[in-house]
């Protein structure tokens, strides 16, 4: 195939899926590792009639909007790409993003403006759970320029980069996570080599070493989950060196997966050393974890999310509120010394249990919580039951909410209603079916994960007066 590449190409806009694009004649050219500002020579590796795909290969302006990324393994690693994106211009690009999908998926024309995005305090060290995969195959290089992955065969521990399944880029340091989470990883993984102990490889299924959970707190709890493919006696000693080195872990555990996959969560975790639970606290609540638990990564900007939940909500202390998707019971119990009640209702059956359990650890006792499918659980006859809300808040996963959710929530008829998405585009889907009858008054987005295009999306609706 004859190669194509476009000189002196102007960098215009941001794009799904991390990319950058420019519009050459009325036709999209999505560009990887350029940056809106960038004045760029591209290999184009994919073309149709109205798009292309390409990668950078030569600056001839860099743009006013980058930034030196702080990570040696950005470029390859998948997880923080707009590290090379001022942070206050990353913002501005998630307002955008939020106000395209509300104007062009969700098609909504009376909207008010969106307001400009909550940014992080810490943009660094923002996670509190990180897990890293082994493998004894890893990927060294990205040779953009001749859009090649180079491979090594050597083990690694650290991250699957997209679609190289078995592969993981090995990690020197991460910098989403407090110490000491580099520290053990690093740890196990020169454990393994210096015993000579086998990285699973998970196409071939085999080798002995699995995966790593670190959990870590604002309180200085530290969970620590190892995984392993099979149980001998390697995997007593490996804990006990663990435990030796790093004593501030609380909470020591291990899993046996013999599974095809890394799904851990189905698994029982053994606990080898320590409590079996860790605390964390949101705002003067305080929330226990257990290794399966469901709990937001970003705790200082989840509670950033649940003040503007309930500052939407506008909760006076008489209200019934539901949560739908309520997780933990997270948002339930944060707003539920301003209601007179809140009903949750999640999937997870384990995650039910933490929100009673969580409710009862702050003594709050006017919440209610069901475990079921929204499909299922949300019509009539709960409503019958459980009497009919005056909010409804709901905070669904990216898929967002099924149509048949949707009409349920239509069919309740309340005044108020705040959704909370992690993603604009399914939000905007669900908003265009909730038009005719709610108004969209307030749209407040929210920057969880700093360096990627990430963005959560707060938005107050309210019934329209005929
Ligand atoms: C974005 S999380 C929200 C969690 C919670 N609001 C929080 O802030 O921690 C979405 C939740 O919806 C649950 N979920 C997904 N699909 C569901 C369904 N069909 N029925 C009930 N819950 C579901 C997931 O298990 C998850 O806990």
């Amino acid at each position: 195939m004859q190669e194509t590449i476009l000189k002196e190409v102007t960098i215009t806009a941001i794009s799904a899926e991390d990319k950058s694009l420019a519009k050459i004649d009325g036709k999209v050219i999505f560009v990887d590792n350029a940056v809106p500002g960038d004045v760029v020579d591209v290999r184009i590796y994919k073309s149709k009639k109205k798009y292309a795909h390409g990668s950078a290969i030569h600056w001839h302006t860099y743009s006013e909007l980058r930034a030196t990324p702080v990570c040696a393994h950005f470029g390859l690693c998948g997880g923080c790409k707009w590290q090379d994106i001022q942070y206050t211009q990353q913002l501005i690009y998630k307002q955008q993003i939020v106000q395209d999908a509300l104007t062009h998926i969700g098609k909504l024309t009376d909207l008010p403006e969106v307001n400009a995005t909550i940014g992080a305090a810490e943009q660094l060290y923002y996670r509190n759970k990180l897990q890293y995969g082994f493998s004894d195959k890893s990927i060294v290089y990205d040779d953009s320029f001749n859009n090649k992955m180079k491979f090594d065969d050597r083990p690694a521990a650290g991250f699957h980069v997209p679609k190289l399944f078995e592969r993981i880029l090995d990690i020197e340091k991460c910098w989403l996570q407090v110490e000491p989470t580099n520290a053990i990883r690093l740890f196990i993984k020169d454990f393994l080599l210096k015993n000579e102990l086998s990285f699973h490889n998970i196409k071939r299924h085999e080798g002995w070493y699995r995966d790593l959970t670190v959990r870590t707190t604002s309180t200085g709890a530290l969970m620590v989950i190892c995984s392993f493919y099979y149980k001998d006696e390697w995997v007593e000693r490996l804990l006990f060196e663990l435990k030796q080195q790093f004593p501030q872990i609380t909470s020591l555990y291990y899993v046996i997966n013999p599974k095809m996959n890394d799904y851990n969560t189905d698994l029982p975790m053994n606990l080898y050393y320590g409590e079996a639970h860790i605390y964390e606290n949101m705002g003067d609540l305080k929330f226990k974890i257990s290794p399966k638990s469901f709990f937001q990564t970003n705790t200082a900007q989840a509670i950033q999310l649940y003040d503007v939940a309930k500052s939407f909500a506008g909760l006076s202390g008489n209200e019934l509120v539901y949560d739908l998707y309520t997780g933990t019971g997270s948002i339930a119990l944060y707003i539920a010394r301003q209601a007179k009640h809140v009903v949750g209702i999640e999937y997870v059956e384990s995650a039910i249990e933490d929100a009673k359990e969580n409710a009862q650890v702050n003594g709050i006792t006017n919440c209610s919580f069901y475990a079921g499918d929204m499909g299922d659980v949300l019509n009539a006859d709960f409503v019958k039951a459980n009497g009919k809300p005056d909010v409804i808040i709901t905070d669904p996963p990216r898929a967002g909410m099924h149509s048949k959710v949707v009409q349920a929530i239509l069919a309740m008829d309340v005044e108020r209603i705040v959704y909370v998405s992690c993603n604009p585009a399914t939000q905007a889907r669900d908003l265009e079916l909730m038009n005719e009858k709610y108004k969209v008054v307030k749209i407040q987005p929210l920057d969880l994960f700093p360096h990627t295009t990430h963005v959560e999306n707060v938005v107050l609706l309210v019934k329209r007066t005929v």
